[in-house]
């Protein structure tokens, strides 16, 4: 196949070889990044007088017209244009002539295609913010109905300590949270525009880089021109945000498929977010948190998969990075699959508290309570952890719980034991004097609500 490329070249390159080095059936979503930078780019070089201003007028409207038909579904994407940047070049030359053959001054494809993915990634991230930002507002809500919800919270899957549902949801809340700020600080370091780089030591043309920086919505131009075209970090630190960010989904998850068992019966999910078996008729499957669980998976692959790719890279371009992009489209799509469908599941799902509750009145989540209960009495810590240790080996033998045994047994072990110490260990005074900052009481969990909504507040707007 002749390419824009071949001026040298004896033959045409082998049907294999176009077929493996084609990237047009992927970078072809990268269309409008392509005509937004290639029209800032004539545009510039009108104004710095590197072209005439009738080209590049021609240029641009050449460029509209072709995304106009690309969006109407009216475009051609051919494997023998190998990639989005030369497709429409090629097309453009074909519909306005010779002004299209001198877009490519002072440029490569280099920059083009760190441009390209630099712009695509900052509209992502910006959508996948504020997905973030949605399922932090069904959190909240779920928190603040059930700022009294008891349940069990756990430590090597033993219930541990009291807790209750608004607690836990805004342990995630805080998770996802920082996962927002990530993407924030990702974007902020992806905003410099590597146009102008050439294909890596810059152009004798006198372009102006600061022009087509600030035109394409960036907020600083990449200081070096190998780095500008050498540079996939932003793409590495994308995934690698991404991947903690599917890891608490999926740590979510997790907890989610556990508490739809019947061994917990913690939540139910609304029918239109579960699945059925086709052979036994009593099942109800929590598909959605598994599917999110496994495709966990795809997105730490396409950061061990990139991270490999790059690593021993020489400068400045090679053509190794051209599979960054499949990597990381894969991965973005992911995420925007699975937060929308996660965030619906949970706020459809019912919420049983009388299994909470029940599951919290057994296993002596209370013990720590009544230790503490002991020492506010005097008695060091340490030994009132042995004696109630002692309690609760006493109890469990007899099938009784702290809340049932006798005033007088607990006198056994220690004279100052009162009637008081049935108030001191119910479930709710456990979870209501847990009022430290960060605790589930719901007076401090109201302030960590409050935190997040904030946050939501002061980060719901399009800046990034
Ligand atoms: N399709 C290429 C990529 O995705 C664009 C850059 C090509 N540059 C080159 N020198 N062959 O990486």
């Amino acid at each position: 196949m002749p390419k824009l490329w071949s001026s040298g070249f004896g033959e045409d390159t082998d049907a294999l070889v176009d077929e493996l080095n084609a990237s047009i059936s992927f970078d072809k979503r990268l269309y409008r990044e392509d005509i937004a930078g290639s029209a800032a780019h004539a545009e510039m070089l009108a104004r710095q007088g590197i072209i005439e201003r009738s080209e590049a007028d021609a240029i641009i409207a050449g460029l509209g017209a072709i995304l106009a038909d690309i969006e109407a579904g009216r475009f051609e994407f051919r494997q023998s244009d190998e990639d989005i940047h030369m497709a429409i070049e090629a097309e453009l030359t074909r519909r306005v002539g010779k002004p299209g053959k001198r877009l490519h001054t002072a440029r490569s494809r280099n920059d083009q295609i760190a441009l390209d993915f630099r712009l695509y990634l900052k509209k992502e991230i910006s959508k996948i913010r504020h997905m973030l930002l949605s399922l932090l507002e069904t959190l909240c809500g779920i928190a603040e109905n059930n700022l009294d919800a008891v349940m069990p919270a756990y430590t090597h899957l033993q219930r541990a300590q009291p807790s209750t549902l608004a607690h836990y949801m805004m342990a995630y809340a805080n998770m996802l949270r920082r996962d927002v700020t990530r993407l924030e600080d990702c974007a902020e370091r992806m905003d410099f525009s590597p146009l102008g780089s050439g294909a890596l030591a810059g152009t004798t043309y006198p372009i102006d880089r600061e022009m087509t920086a600030r035109e394409l919505g960036f907020s600083g131009i990449t200081e070096n021109s190998l780095d500008g075209v050498s540079d996939r970090d932003y793409a590495i630190e994308l995934l690698s945000a991404l991947s903690i960010l599917m890891t608490h989904l999926s740590r979510f998850s997790e907890e989610i498929i556990l508490w739809c068992s019947w061994e917990f019966r913690f939540i139910e999910l609304s029918d239109s977010f579960s699945t059925g078996s086709s052979i036994m008729p009593q099942k109800k499957n929590p598909d959605v948190a598994e599917l999110v669980r496994g495709k966990t998976g795809r997105v730490y692959g396409a950061l061990v998969a990139l991270l490999t790719v790059m690593k021993a890279l020489p400068l400045a371009y090679n053509k190794d990075m051209q599979e960054d992009k499949e990597q990381v489209f894969d991965a973005v799509d992911t995420v925007k699959k699975c937060l929308p469908v996660f965030t619906a599941m949970l706020a459809t799902a019912a919420i049983r508290r009388d299994n909470m509750r029940a599951a919290a009145a057994e296993g002596f989540i209370n013990a720590t309570d009544c230790a503490d209960y002991l020492t506010r009495r005097g008695m060091p810590f340490r030994d009132a952890y042995a004696i109630t240790g002692r309690l609760v080996k006493l109890c469990a033998g007899e099938k009784l719980t702290l809340e049932t045994l006798p005033l007088a047994r607990y006198r056994e072990l220690s004279e100052l034991f009162e009637s008081d110490v049935y108030d001191a260990i119910r479930l709710e005074t456990c979870v209501r004097e847990r009022r430290s900052a960060g605790g589930p009481a719901p007076e401090s969990v109201r302030v960590q609500i409050e935190s997040v909504r904030r946050f939501m507040e002061e980060h719901n707007d399009a800046r990034i």
